[in-house]
């Protein structure tokens, strides 16, 4: 079947400048000097096809975060190029905004303003119609299990999970094609967990979206994606299906994904620190 591409990214790299001082500038050698520049995304190629849940996991520092921020356009490749729809992420940034939306877990609230309030800025922010975006936001946010009698409360009396919920019922005001969901479910009940999953399996069926998942739960992205990538290092080591993926392990008995993650990060690489 061949599909649509909603989402690639050509050789992307991203550079950021390590800031601190030196460590021990006696011994430091100008020829052994610890490289300043840190490497969050080396030559990175992917492509998402639409309607496609495809999964990003990878050891905290990997790059999962970046290369989503650069789908964003929150941050500019060093090199490469990434887009989405065919519209460039650097060029086209305006219209790269319009198609996609970003939940992370870091969200950003108005914290002494309630749910409701938020949800209301963001509604108009978007220009969008404030009943109905109202009654949208309550759908999501009862959907996603949450407790509609704290809607009026201040931002920053919710719990960690209660904020969550918010932000994904916030990144869905406006019905966005591609969805760029940073660990969307970390930190959440088991209970609301599955809320939270079965709303992305959801969006994907029921709205034809894209999603792009960070996750730390190997058996969430083994449940819901159709391909997942696995990243070290700002590289993408492996990628595939889960079954494709689960086939390059050999072992006794079933392989999981998790198995995959530990042999596949854990191995020693030998030019891991070496510049290309
Ligand atoms: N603004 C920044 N300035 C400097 N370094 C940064 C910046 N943002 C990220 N980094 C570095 O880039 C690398 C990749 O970070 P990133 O947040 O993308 O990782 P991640 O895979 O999302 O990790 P986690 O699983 O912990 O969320 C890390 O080494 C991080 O310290
Ligand atoms: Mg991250």
């Amino acid at each position: 079947m061949h599909k649509r591409e909603a989402v690639r990214l050509d050789r992307v790299t991203k550079l950021f400048q390590r800031s601190g001082r030196a460590s021990n500038a006696k011994n430091s050698n100008p020829g052994k000097r610890k490289r300043r520049e840190l490497r969050a995304l080396g030559n990175v190629d992917v492509t998402i096809g639409a309607g496609e849940i495809f999964g990003l996991v990878g050891p905290n520092g990997c790059g999962k975060s970046t290369l989503v921020r650069v789908l964003a356009t929150l941050l500019i490749p060093d090199a490469g190029t990434a887009s989405v729809f065919g519209h460039d992420v650097v060029s086209e940034e305006r219209t790269v905004q319009r198609l996609i939306n970003r939940v992370s877990v870091e969200a950003a609230f108005f914290k002494k303003l309630s749910t409701a309030e938020n949800l209301r800025f963001a509604a108009r922010l978007y220009a969008l119609d404030p009943g109905e975006a109202g009654d949208r936001a309550n759908t999501i946010l009862k959907s996603l299990g949450f407790p509609m009698s704290r809607i009026d409360d201040s931002m920053q009396d919710l719990s960690r999970g209660m904020q969550q919920k918010v932000a994904i019922a916030r990144g869905l005001l406006t019905e966005p094609i591609v969805m760029l969901l940073d660990e969307p479910t970390t930190g959440l009940d088991p209970k609301s967990k599955r809320d939270v999953q079965a709303f992305i399996r959801r969006i994907k069926d029921g709205h034809d979206a894209t999603v792009l998942l960070s996750t730390h739960d190997m058996d969430e992205a083994d449940r819901l994606c159709d391909r997942v990538a696995i990243m070290r290092n700002g590289k993408i080591i492996a990628q595939g299906t889960p079954a494709q993926l689960k086939a390059m392990c050999s072992g006794d008995g079933e392989v999981s994904l998790e198995d995959v993650f530990i042999e596949l990060t854990g191995r020693k690489i030998e030019d891991e620190d070496e510049e290309e």
